[in-house]
């Protein structure tokens, strides 16, 4: 027993940090966004087989995440099964119908016009993996007791963009989808109540051809303020 652990506080072990030289960093900030900037949302899947390694490896990946007081509120529900993915394609398409033709604000569609969207989900079926992604909002810890979890929404959001990252730097392409209602899932996929759905990730890899739609990103001064010291703006005059 360490002597932290005696005295009753948390234990702890050394940081795993590389540090690395800042020209090298400037030069992997550099490289990293390159890539990312390549993820687009995909809606026309190949059903080229992919490995399963790769998918766990990208989960434990989102895994790793931060998330409120380390509960890690999330559940990833991997469905290859083809069966199982045409019963969310059906069930998908079923509410995709009432939310384009009845329950949809013109608004919400206008917004959508430009991604080319409609009430048909091929991908659904035609990619080799869909990752449903639920949210704990209780738990069960590993001694067997209910227990709350801690913003599990913002930590689920961020463990999903790790898993997006890491599937796209292993070479996959992803679609966030997002069917309104979601709570079919929890039946299909067998899912309790405590669980909320967050969104489904449809990955595999592209198909031929794949088309995405034309939309730019916000440049570095609309996204982001920057609060420098008096010193530092002088420098750089
Ligand atoms: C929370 C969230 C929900 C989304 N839901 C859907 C969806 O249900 N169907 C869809 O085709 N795209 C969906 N998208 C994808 C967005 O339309 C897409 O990210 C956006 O148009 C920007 O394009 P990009 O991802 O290629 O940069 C969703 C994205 C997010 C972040």
């Amino acid at each position: 027993m360490t002597e932290k652990q005696c005295t009753g506080e948390p234990p702890e072990q050394p940081l795993d940090f590389i540090e690395i030289e800042p020209g090298a960093m400037i030069e992997r900030a550099e490289l990293f966004y390159q890539d990312i900037r390549r993820r687009r949302t995909v809606r026309d899947f190949s059903n080229r087989p992919v490995p399963r390694e790769i998918i766990e490896k990208a989960v434990l990946a989102a895994g790793t995440a931060p998330s409120g007081a380390n509960r890690q509120p999330w559940q990833f529900v991997v469905v290859s099964d083809p069966a199982m993915k045409q019963k969310i394609r059906l069930a998908a398409e079923e509410r995709e119908r009432d939310f384009y033709l009845k329950s949809a604000p013109k608004e919400w569609l206008d917004a959508l016009k430009p991604m080319g969207t409609n009430a048909e989900k091929p991908f659904l079926e035609n990619a080799p993996y869909l990752i449903a992604i639920f949210i704990k909002m209780t738990d069960v810890g590993r001694d067997g007791a209910k227990q709350r979890t801690y913003y599990p929404s913002r930590s689920v959001g961020i463990a999903t963009g790790m898993l997006i990252t890491a599937l796209h730097t292993a070479g996959l392409a992803t679609l966030t989808y997002t069917p309104s209602p979601m709570a079919f899932l929890n039946e299909i996929l067998g899912r309790p109540k405590h669980e909320h759905p967050f969104l489904v990730l449809v990955t595999g890899y592209p198909a031929e051809a794949a088309q995405v739609p034309s939309i730019d990103k916000r440049s570095l001064d609309e996204i982001a303020t920057f609060l420098d010291s008096a010193e530092e703006e002088n420098a750089g005059s």
